[in-house]
């Protein structure tokens, strides 16, 4: 597998995922595959869909968990990071840090991207995850995107992306996205979206957790429509327990979704630690690694706050993380 595998990029063995993932978390991959462009990427997934190796592809490694035990078979890591502009079109690799693309995107004079400065990671991996923040997510800005399934290059708009609240068909149903164009507007006073941007950075500062390494936002914010057992719906149980004029409340229910890092202050975990694992004090829905943390004490962490919000308040919290390998 290893002269294979070099016919197409650097190959390190053993590489430790801690080395790329921004949560500094995880074991050995089997084999790292450096690749240079996306051509490349397509005629290596071909083999190895051929050979039914396992495969991952590593974006920013960032909205991810890697297991201690690591990944036993192929780690990829695209190093086309390309962004071109067009008018109000922008194209970029896969592999294109969402932040660049955002500043770009801005000194070409487009607006409309400039929550995207907020957003760590991979452009590819922002649309996998339909990534989003200050009110904006990937659904809103992408106009199509060149995707490998099965075999086949497939070019796919917009609509056919099934995009959903930070998901998307290619994290429900495979498929690896290799470009992405964005259809943006053209700014009249690029001033406005500068400023935009030092304010989505300064909120994004002041409220996350900064200086630590963490894996971004662990949960998906709770849906108030979704119905959960005995067919209630997360809106009902969260009148049960607080009263509907309180102005946390009412923002909630003006984005039709409960904040995640809310709920487990209500259940006063914040600063819960296992290990060198730590929940912000800063963010609820983050967790920061102290120094050397294991994904076991990261699961931990997650499984107590999913069983004391249950048991609270009855609301399923579910992972927005990807968790990778066995644990
Ligand atoms: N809040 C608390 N305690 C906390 C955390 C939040 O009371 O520990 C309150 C805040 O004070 C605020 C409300 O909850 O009134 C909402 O908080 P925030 O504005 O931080 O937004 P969020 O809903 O917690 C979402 C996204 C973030 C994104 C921010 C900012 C999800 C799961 N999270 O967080 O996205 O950066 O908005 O736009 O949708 C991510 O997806 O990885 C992510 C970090």
């Amino acid at each position: 597998m290893y002269t294979e595998l070099k016919k197409f990029g650097k190959v390190k063995t053993d590489e430790p995922l801690s080395k790329h993932t921004t949560f500094k978390i995880g074991g050995p991959a089997k084999y790292f595959v450096v690749l240079e462009d996306v051509d490349v990427l397509v005629e290596l997934l071909q083999y190895l869909d051929g050979e039914g190796m396992p495969y991952f592809l590593l974006g920013g490694g960032s909205n991810m968990l890697a297991s201690d035990s690591g990944f036993d078979g192929v780690v990829i890591q695209i190093k086309d990071k390309t962004i071109h502009i067009d008018k109000n079109t922008v194209e970029a690799a896969a592999g294109a840090i969402t932040v660049e693309v955002a500043q770009q995107s801005m000194k070409a004079g487009l607006t409309g991207f400039e929550w995207g400065v907020g957003v760590p990671g991979t452009i590819g991996g922002a649309v996998r995850g339909n990534a989003g923040a200050m009110g904006k997510e990937m659904k809103d800005d992408v106009l199509k995107v060149l995707v490998y399934k099965d075999g086949e290059v497939l070019e796919v708009n917009n609509e056919a992306c099934g995009f959903a609240y930070r998901s998307s068909l290619f994290k429900r149903e495979g498929g690896i996205v290799l470009k992405v164009f964005l259809s943006l507007e053209i700014g009249e006073e690029n001033l406005d979206a500068k400023k935009k941007m030092l304010e989505f950075l300064k909120y994004r500062n002041t409220t996350q957790p900064q200086g630590f390494a963490s894996t971004g936002c662990i949960f998906k914010n709770a849906e108030l429509d979704q119905s959960t057992e005995l067919g209630k719906t997360n809106k009902e149980k969260l009148f049960a327990h607080f009263d509907e004029h309180d102005e946390k409340i009412q923002q909630f229910l003006k984005v039709g979704k409960i904040s995640a890092g809310w709920l487990v202050e209500q259940v006063g975990l914040k600063g819960y630690t296992v290990g060198q694992a730590q929940i912000s004090q800063r963010h609820g829905n983050f967790i920061v690694n102290l120094g050397g943390a294991k994904a076991a004490d990261v699961l931990s962490i997650i499984e107590t706050i999913q069983d004391r919000v249950y048991n609270e308040y009855g609301i399923e919290m579910e992972e927005e993380i990807q968790i990778v390998g066995d644990n």
